[in-house]
């Protein structure tokens, strides 16, 4: 079992970073919009700190994703012409609104002027200062990105579902490394 991408295949590595975060994201989802409905008390404190702690691993995870990415690129999309780039660009997407969610995040907490912290231990440095206006912004920003993110998602899921159907093993590649 192959542990790097290969021109046609997904490498164990690959995979497991992708379904696990993919795990991490839709709970990161879940419990943001619900955090989200509720009003802040003292006994529903620990649901932020759990949101940050989970969120800002995403992140890391992202991180790790990219380089790991950059040393061994996976394989494009099984299509051609315009719908290969477009399913590319779906990607790209995704990528970069799995860094600027947990980013906007961040600066909203930071912006609050509490400080954020990592596994209710470790106090991740402020990326803006705190300012009533800005936390407004960055957390209307957070929600946007986050949203859109969850759309996206969903498409990219039934996508995939309907290409595999279709016949051509995208899904199996993904689940198995090759199709
Ligand atoms: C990829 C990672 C993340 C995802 C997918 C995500 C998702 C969400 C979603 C869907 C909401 C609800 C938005 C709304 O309806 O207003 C939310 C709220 C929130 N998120 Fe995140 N989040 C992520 C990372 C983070 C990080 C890293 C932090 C802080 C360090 C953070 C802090 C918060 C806070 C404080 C709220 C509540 C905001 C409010 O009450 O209006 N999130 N998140
Ligand atoms: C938060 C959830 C998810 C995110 C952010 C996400 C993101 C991505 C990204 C960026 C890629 C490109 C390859 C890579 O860089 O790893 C990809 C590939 C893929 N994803 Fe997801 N994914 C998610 C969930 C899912 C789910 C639930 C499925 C199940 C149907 C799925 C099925 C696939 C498949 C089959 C591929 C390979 C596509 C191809 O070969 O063209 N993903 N995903």
């Amino acid at each position: 079992m192959a542990l790097r991408n290969g021109p046609d295949e997904f490498g164990l590595i690959s995979r497991l970073i992708h379904w696990g975060m993919a795990l991490l994201l839709i709970s990161l989802l879940a419990l943001g919009l619900r955090i989200a409905a509720m009003e802040p008390s003292l006994s529903t404190l620990w649901l932020y700190g759990l949101h940050k702690t989970l969120g800002l691993t995403a992140l890391a995870l992202l991180l790790l994703r990219v380089i790991w990415h950059l040393i061994s690129p996976p394989p494009g999309p099984q299509a051609t012409g315009w719908m290969r780039l477009f399913i590319k660009a779906w990607h790209w997407t995704l990528y970069a609104l799995m860094i600027a969610t947990p980013i906007a995040g961040w600066a909203g907490s930071s912006a609050s002027g509490i400080d954020t912290l990592y596994a209710e231990t470790f106090v991740i440095p402020p990326l803006v200062e705190p300012n009533e206006t800005s936390e407004f912004v960055w957390f209307i920003l957070h929600e946007i990105f986050a949203k859109t993110l969850l759309g996206m998602v969903i498409v990219h899921m039934l996508a995939a579902l309907k290409r595999e159907m279709d016949g051509d093993g995208t899904l199996t590649r993904m689940l198995r490394g090759r199709a």
